[in-house]
């Protein structure tokens, strides 16, 4: 197929607010070696997007600087050395960037089929959440069936995910959101019990089930101390963002006489060889989670990709639940 040489796109023109998202018109990119070219049909809007058009949150050398972590859409171009796809196959893909345009390349180890069942506008929502929960939760948090998992900020992207395959995992599932609205959002989702932290407080309520065996954070600040607090003896901390800043006083003595792990990991500066195998494992896991009914994304709302900046408005209002999209073709 002949493609056109270029495209449409939404462009960070300068560090600032939604408003800096503008539309722009750019080369379609050339697939590299091991590479796919992929014609978007939705691509996923995330936290880490509104980061990175804020000016804090560069993208890794030879990322596009277009912003975009995950998009679904149709494989229209491979490089050499491409084996599992072909031209035709519909995929949904972990991006380095560049989501926000009509065409996107990425290395075909981090593309994914689209799920049995699931529509385009929804796989779109999958690789950027997948893979960070996946990757923090079950490889580096190790969770396991039975255990207590507290998740903040339930209702958010990465939250909603989280409460839905730490369930499937087999483990209790406890959350925090802000308001009740959202609390219960997130018990429909399957979270045995979801507090609002503008009237209650998380520490005490993981007290009172003995403790969180795993916590997965992305407030920080205020909340690291409380975090060790609500952890049980031997419990882990994954810290994946700092919404309320990373500079804070910690008692490690606590860390030490309760044999607590405090870690973390952001998901774009990894290798291709480490988000490949990451892909690898969200495929064996996850995929059949969702085949199985025991996941799916829950979708807050669409925008036109040349309304992005509304996207990103909604995004930072926090009044959304779920995943919000671009539309693209
Ligand atoms: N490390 C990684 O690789 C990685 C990858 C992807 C995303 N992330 C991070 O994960 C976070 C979620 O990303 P997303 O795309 O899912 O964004 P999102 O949907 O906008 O989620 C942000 C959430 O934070 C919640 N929040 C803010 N302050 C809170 C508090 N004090 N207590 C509890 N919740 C609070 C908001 O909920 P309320 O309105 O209820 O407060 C909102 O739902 C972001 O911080 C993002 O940067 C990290």
């Amino acid at each position: 197929m002949e493609l056109s040489h270029t495209m449409r796109a939404v462009e960070i023109t300068e560090p600032g607010g939604p408003d800096v998202l503008k539309p722009c018109t750019r080369p379609v990119p050339v697939p590299g070696h091991g590479q796919i070219v992929i014609r978007v049909a939705y691509a996923g809007v995330n936290r880490p997007d509104a980061l990175q058009r804020a000016g804090s949150y560069a993208p890794p050398a030879n990322a596009s600087p277009l912003p975009g972590l995950e998009a679904s859409g149709t494989v229209v171009e491979i490089g050499p050395g491409v084996t599992r796809y072909s031209i035709g196959d519909k995929v949904c893909a972990l991006l380095p960037g560049g989501g926000y345009a009509e065409y996107v390349t990425t290395p075909e180890a981090h593309a994914l089929p689209i799920p049995e069942g699931l529509s385009m506008r929804e796989a779109a929502c999958l690789p950027e959440t997948c893979f960070t929960v996946w990757s923090n939760v079950a490889m580096r948090g190790g969770l396991k069936a039975g255990e207590r998992f507290l998740v903040h900020g339930g209702s958010s992207g990465i939250g909603t995910t989280a409460i839905q395959i730490a369930k499937a995992l087999g483990a209790r599932v406890f959350t925090t959101a802000g308001s009740d609205e959202k609390c219960a959002a997130c018990e429909a989702l399957g979270a045995e019990k979801a507090l609002n932290y503008r009237s209650g407080d998380f520490v005490a309520m993981m007290h009172d089930e003995g403790g969180a065996h795993l916590i997965l954070d992305m407030v920080g600040g205020g909340y690291l101390p409380r975090n060790v607090k609500a952890l049980a003896t031997e419990g882990r901390l994954v810290q994946i963002a700092f919404l309320q800043g990373p500079r804070v006083e910690l008692n490690f003595a606590e860390v030490m006489m309760r044999r607590l792990t405090i870690t973390g990991s952001t998901l774009r500066p990894q290798s291709d060889l480490a988000k490949a195998r990451i892909a690898a494992e969200v495929e064996a896991h996850v995929w059949p989670m969702i085949a199985a009914g025991k996941f799916r994304p829950v979708m807050d709302s669409e925008f036109p990709l040349e309304q992005a900046a509304a996207a990103h408005a909604r995004m930072e209002s926090s009044g959304h639940v779920g995943k919000i999209v671009l539309k693209v073709e």
